[in-house]
């Protein structure tokens, strides 16, 4: 049986996640296989989410990194617009009402951010 981690894993300076910037991507290993990721800060708390829109799983960002509409409000999918609620990964507007990011839970202290594998998501080998 491969081997799991549970520990939280270092992702990146908090300084690096500015309220409304540009996100920090990572990647992760989702049953086994690698799947793109990203955090941003909003309300100045740090929030990740896998990069997969819940209307069709496509990656959201058409410039990598690129995840704000123009008012930095909502996580914006530039597939077909979907509009998501940047605290709860909530899909707000477009075509997938009420579906979900996929959200991956971080710990930031100490100037640093981590984000914690779990059953499904693994970090990379
Ligand atoms: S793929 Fe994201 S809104 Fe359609």
């Amino acid at each position: 049986m491969p081997e799991r981690h549970l520990e939280p894993q270092a992702l990146c300076a908090s300084s690096e996640l500015q309220e409304g910037g540009d996100a920090v991507t990572f990647e992760v290993m989702e049953f086994g296989r690698p799947a793109p990721a990203f955090a941003v800060r909003f309300d100045n708390v740090a929030v990740a989410y896998l990069n997969r829109c819940a209307h069709v799983p496509a990656e959201m960002d058409w410039q990598p990194g690129k995840f704000w509409d123009q008012d930095r409000r909502f996580i914006i999918c530039s597939v077909h617009g979907a509009l998501y609620d940047p605290g709860s990964g909530r899909c707000v507007s477009g075509p997938c009402p009420g579906a979900r990011l996929h959200a991956i839970r971080l710990k930031e202290e100490g100037g640093q951010v981590h984000w914690y594998p779990s059953d499904r998501l693994q970090p990379l080998s």
